[in-house]
């Protein structure tokens, strides 16, 4: 399998040397606009392959995506992250107009790419790289609900005072601090439902420190996170790499699922070779529908600024 990572920032360099340490893919290519600066975070990824035990070239282009030529995979991280205090959807303006041009040269390179997008806002540039591009919809896949899974597996092991592995739970909805919706009824503890265990008022603590864990972090680094980013995008590129049909939250193009329409949300997809390869509709409480259809209209209330 051919990667591409198209930005060798925090986490496009994140998630290439978890894509390389998992050791499934032959080539990484990383892209990014600054001369030299993919060159270099390619050579120095390069340099672990002896000390990590993998056998993945990385190469790195300034801009040249002749190198991405016939990529499985690319992975869209390039733009501009938030810093403390700013909202996601503020980065729409500068991100868009990277997004599209990026996914346009992608394509032009690899017609047959399955494109990952990370960039924020994230659900609006995976839905604007849908318009761009015209690709069928499994092929664009909008990451934000496995690593938002993630935190809230971290905060939900944190309150239950358990192993995280113990733990399962998915948060759908938009990759926002007010349009995620962690689906705390459907939480689980070893098949036993974390209602079972936590108080109310600490559920709703989980859930709120889980929206909002994007931003926690941003203020304690300055900047957005990139190790679990990272991790998160890498696993999506090892369930398309492996055809493993693992089910990710991710932000896919609905058409009439969870009766929305228009829109790239975070919803419950099987990940396999041909990308988004099922949206899986799963049943919602009143409370959990009425939060998802919040959600849906927060993230078009921001694809209407595109
Ligand atoms: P960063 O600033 O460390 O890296 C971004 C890189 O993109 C820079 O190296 C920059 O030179 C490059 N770049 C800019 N324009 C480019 C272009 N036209 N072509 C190629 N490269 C270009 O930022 P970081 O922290 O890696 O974040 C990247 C994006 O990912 C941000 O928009 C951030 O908000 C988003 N993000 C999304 C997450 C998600 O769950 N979806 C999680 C974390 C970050």
């Amino acid at each position: 399998m051919k990667v591409t990572v198209v930005g060798a920032g925090a986490v496009g360099a994140s998630c290439a040397e978890y894509i390389a340490i998992k050791n499934f893919a032959e080539e990484i290519v990383l892209v990014d606009i600054k001369e030299g600066f993919a060159e270099g975070k390619a050579m120095d990824l390069m340099q672990t392959a002896s000390l990590n035990g993998f056998d993945s070239t990385i190469v790195g282009a300034t801009n040249d995506y002749s190198k991405t030529a016939n990529s499985d995979v690319a992975v869209i991280t390039s733009g501009i992250p938030r810093k403390p205090g700013m909202t996601r959807e503020e980065l729409i303006g500068i991100n868009a107009g990277i997004v599209k041009d990026v996914a346009t040269k992608l394509i032009a390179e690899s017609p047959n790419v399955i494109i990952i997008v990370v960039s924020n806002p994230m659900d609006t540039m995976a839905y604007l790289a849908h318009k761009a591009t015209g690709l069928p919809k499994n092929r664009i896949i909008g990451m934000g609900g496995a690593l938002d899974s993630a935190r809230f597996k971290y905060r939900l092991a944190e309150a239950l005072e358990c192993p995280q592995s113990d733990v399962d739970a998915m948060v759908i909805g938009g990759h926002s601090d007010t349009g995620m919706v962690p689906l705390i009824e459907k939480a689980v503890r070893n098949s036993v439902p974390v209602t079972a265990f936590l108080s109310e008022e600490v559920q709703a603590e989980v859930v709120e420190a889980t929206k909002v864990g994007g931003a926690t972090l941003t203020k304690l680094l300055g900047t957005s996170a990139w190790y679990a980013p990272g991790a998160a995008v890498s696993e999506l590129v090892r369930a398309i790499a492996l055809d493993s049909k693992k089910m990710f939250p991710c932000s896919a193009l609905l058409e009439g699922e969870y009766g929305l329409n228009d829109i790239s949300l975070g919803v419950p997809c099987v990940i396999g070779k041909n990308g988004i390869e099922k949206i899986v509709e799963i049943e919602l409480s009143e409370t959990e529908k009425a939060k998802l259809a919040d959600s849906a209209e927060g993230v078009a209330a921001v694809n209407a600024l595109l």
